[in-house]
């Protein structure tokens, strides 16, 4: 019933309407948001790189490499956002903490929490607040990392949904977009619809 919830919540919010414009805002909060969410990127890289080896020990190969090919897309993100620290002035400085690990079905609920989160509340807040201090790197780095962040609410919650059956499942074919952490299966393949990066640049994750 838990999954089923989740997976519920996850699919009725897959299509959010694109931040509402605000207030202008003074930059210094946009910087700290893009602190924020490049602390936040680094420790879900740590965090899926775990997951993902806990995934191998328990005979959930797929699961695995799905976790493998979001801990890339974070990494991905966590740089993006680095680099327009970069450009603000800013050093970018973070602090990774130990991830808490469980089991590969406790793990998969705390991923779709924390992607749904960022999703749903701190992306469209960070979007928001950049545009209206209208820095367009700002804007462009926080929602390439959001588009990607609904990708992977979507997969882990249709892992969750089908762990049992992924029980002794091999690794199998993920592709992350360089650009944009934009990820994607095997059969999803192609050009990429947030950066337009060419499909023959996506990084394979298996
Ligand atoms: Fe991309």
């Amino acid at each position: 019933m838990q999954t089923l919830r989740i997976l519920l919540a996850v699919l009725a919010l897959v299509f959010l309407a694109a931040p509402m414009a605000a207030a202008p805002a003074p930059a210094g909060a946009m910087v700290d948001n893009l602190k924020t969410a490049y602390e936040g990127e680094s420790n879900a890289h740590a965090r899926y790189v775990a997951f993902a080896m806990q995934a191998d020990r328990e005979g959930y190969g797929e699961v695995a490499s799905l976790f493998r090919a979001a801990a890339r897309a974070e990494q991905i993100h966590a740089e993006n956002h680095a680099a327009v620290l970069r450009r603000l002035g800013v050093v970018p400085v973070v602090r990774v903490e130990g991830p808490v690990v469980g089991t590969t079905r406790d793990n998969l609920i705390a991923a779709i929490e924390g992607e749904t989160a960022e999703r749903d509340r701190m992306y469209p807040e960070f979007i928001t607040n950049a545009r209206s201090a209208g820095d367009a790197n700002a804007v462009r780095t926080l929602t390439w990392a959001w588009e990607a962040e609904k990708d992977h609410a979507f997969l882990c919650a249709m892992a969750l949904m089908n762990l049992d059956q992924l029980k002794g499942s091999r690794a199998v074919e993920y592709y992350v977009c360089p650009g944009c952490g934009h990820t994607m299966t095997k059969e999803q393949l192609a050009a990429c619809p947030t950066c337009r990066t060419r499909k023959e640049k996506a990084e394979r994750i298996v």
